[in-house]
């Protein structure tokens, strides 16, 4: 009878080495998840699904994206999500999912998580102008039970047509392809305009790619 160990020779690097050594587990656990996120990350920034645009969407109009930084400064976003999941209770309810050659002109986008209200991703042509002008005024007057906050402030405040003469240019460092003709014509486009034209042209163009 042989009461010799059954455990294999050392290798010099065991285990148990890693194992005991606090130092070369938290090294070795960030190798790991470094190359794994690297895996699952960089293929993202090659495919054509996520940095081509699906047939029908445009780069915002000068009128639109003034809507949309007015969205971004009233905090619509704590409120709506612009992402619908490719769940049957969402498409039902809101329509095709969504889908990321859809957002490859929003910078930043605003997918959000937070359904205060609906996801607003396919509202664009869902009612008139006129009610949306009604429902940012007042949400009141046309949904009694709302609680969403009144804005009627984008009624009287005019656009600043430099300012958005300078979104459309910032826009286009980071590969948005405005032309010179479009970024010459945007002061034009937006004068006299209201915040309420802006936010209302905004939410009109949302999502009518895949409707
Ligand atoms: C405090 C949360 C809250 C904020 C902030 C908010 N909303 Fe809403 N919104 C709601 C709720 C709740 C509803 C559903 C009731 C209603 O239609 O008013 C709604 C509904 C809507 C609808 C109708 C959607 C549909 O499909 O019927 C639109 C459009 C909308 N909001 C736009 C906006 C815009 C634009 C802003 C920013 C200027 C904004 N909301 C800010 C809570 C909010």
């Amino acid at each position: 009878m042989s009461n010799a160990q059954s455990n294999p020779p050392s290798t010099g690097f065991s285990h148990e080495k890693v194992e005991t050594s606090n130092f070369l587990m938290i090294v070795l656990i960030l190798l790991v998840v470094a190359i794994g996120g690297l895996v699952e990350i960089v293929p993202l920034f090659f495919q054509k699904s996520t940095t081509e645009a699906v047939q029908g969407v445009k780069p915002y109009t000068a009128l639109q994206l003034a809507g949309r930084d007015i969205y971004l400064r009233e905090g619509c976003y704590n409120c709506h999500s612009q992402m619908i999941r490719p769940f049957r209770a969402e498409t039902l309810r809101y329509g095709h999912y969504s889908v990321a050659g859809e957002f490859v002109y929003d910078r930043p986008f605003q997918w959000g998580s937070k359904r205060t209200g609906p996801d607003l991703h396919r509202v664009g042509g869902k009612y008139s102008d006129e009610w949306h002008r009604i429902h940012l005024v007042n949400p009141r007057d046309v949904v009694p039970e709302s609680n969403m906050p009144a804005y009627p402030w984008l009624e009287k405040n005019r656009l600043d047509p430099v300012q958005v003469q300078r979104s459309l240019r910032a826009l286009r460092t980071v590969g948005v392809p405005y032309t010179d003709e479009e970024i010459a014509k945007a002061p034009e486009a937006v004068k006299g305009k209201t915040e309420m034209d802006a936010l209302v042209a905004y939410l009109q163009g949302m999502g009518l790619a895949l409707k």
